[in-house]
């Protein structure tokens, strides 16, 4: 199949893409290394599938870039490109929300639509996020609770959901949106917690805990993530929404108790208030997936921290001895 991943050099596109190279497939990755965090991090995400001969990289702005001749011959698109993080996203940075995950969805789904929706494009998978739920009150939550999200970044991911959903129905665009429940393991985004609390303990820091920590998470692991995806790719169903979820619902602290075994050592934790958008607790019900997908999530937290933990050793040592 001919792929199109976007936000390649991210997180979540870097490992999806890596997994496509992996089973035979060929990948155009588009990514323009918005700033939110290192590029030197992300250009280290793409290194495995820069070996390869069947990937080609595309530095490019969804925004400005010629999205007709990117598609041209597309079979999947991944559509991972995205302003991810809740704290940033209120007061005057939302334009630059509203830019890249609600604008630029609606231009790859201009793109996406008419003669090659009908003729070549068998599927478009969307990154969506538990985050439009907000707190739901329903635990564990189902895809027919109501968005509520108490971010504008949910707000923006909903909206991106929505148009997605529209294109399906509207210009027979073949979607699944795949709502992500708070994903972990290497290649973690720096400002997650999971990334900051395993380098602060490596590098005997203290951690920053917003809030009182009883707040709880559903944490899906990487690997999940990415098979979720391409199971979505490779069914017939299609104008899906669904979760995509860890398994089980964890405290923060809690996961602190885990990180510290994994480590073996304690932790030293600075408590702040909490933050506004931080939603107090998440919790998928992953029924639908697995009637769709056949998904199921294999992999316990304690695991996915020691790889994550793995990873990270090898890239806070590199960068700080400068290997
Ligand atoms: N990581 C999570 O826990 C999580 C949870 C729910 C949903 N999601 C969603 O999953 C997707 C991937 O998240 P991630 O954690 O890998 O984030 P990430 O920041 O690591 O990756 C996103 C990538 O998209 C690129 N990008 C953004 N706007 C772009 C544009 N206009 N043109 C080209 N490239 C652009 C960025 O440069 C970045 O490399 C996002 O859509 C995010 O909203 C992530």
């Amino acid at each position: 199949m001919r792929c199109i991943v976007t936000g390649a050099a991210g997180f979540v596109g870097s490992s999806i893409s890596d997994a496509l190279l992996e089973a035979g497939h060929e990948v155009v990755g588009i990514d323009c290394f918005i700033d939110y965090y290192p590029r030197e991090m992300k250009e280290r995400n793409l290194e495995n599938a820069r070996s390869h001969d069947k990937f080609q990289f595309v530095e490019q702005n969804l925004l400005g870039a010629d999205l007709d001749s990117l598609l041209e011959g597309a079979d999947w698109i991944f559509h991972q490109a995205a302003q991810a993080g809740v704290r940033a996203s209120w007061g005057g940075s939302f334009s630059i929300y509203t830019d890249n995950n609600i604008l630029a969805t609606q231009m790859l789904l201009e793109a996406a639509k008419g003669e090659r929706a009908a003729k070549t494009l068998k599927k478009f998978v969307y990154a969506s996020s538990s985050s439009v739920y907000g707190s739901a009150e329903i635990l564990p939550t189902t895809e027919k609770v109501l968005p509520c999200p108490v971010s504008p970044y949910g707000v923006s991911k909903l909206a991106a959901e929505h148009l997605v959903g529209l294109y399906d129905k509207e210009f027979d665009v073949p979607t699944v949106s795949l709502r992500y429940f708070t994903v972990f393991g290497p290649r973690q985004r720096p400002d997650m917690a999971f990334h900051r609390f395993i380098k602060a303990g490596i590098l005997d820091e203290p951690i920053t805990v917003y809030g009182d920590g009883e707040q709880s998470r559903d944490f899906t692991f990487i690997d999940d993530i990415v098979k979720a995806n391409i199971r979505a790719a490779e069914v017939e169903s299609r104008g899906e929404v669904l979760n995509i979820g860890g398994g089980s619902r964890v405290t923060l602290n809690q996961t602190i108790s885990v990180i510290e075994d994994v480590l073996g050592k304690k932790l030293v934790v600075d408590r702040r208030e909490r933050q506004h958008g931080d939603a107090r607790h998440t919790g998928a019900d992953t029924s639908r997936a697995k009637s769709v997908l056949d998904f199921a999530p294999k992999y316990p937290l304690e695991k996915g921290l020691s790889a994550e933990a793995d990873w990270l050793e090898t890239a806070v040592l590199s960068s700080t001895t400068g290997k």
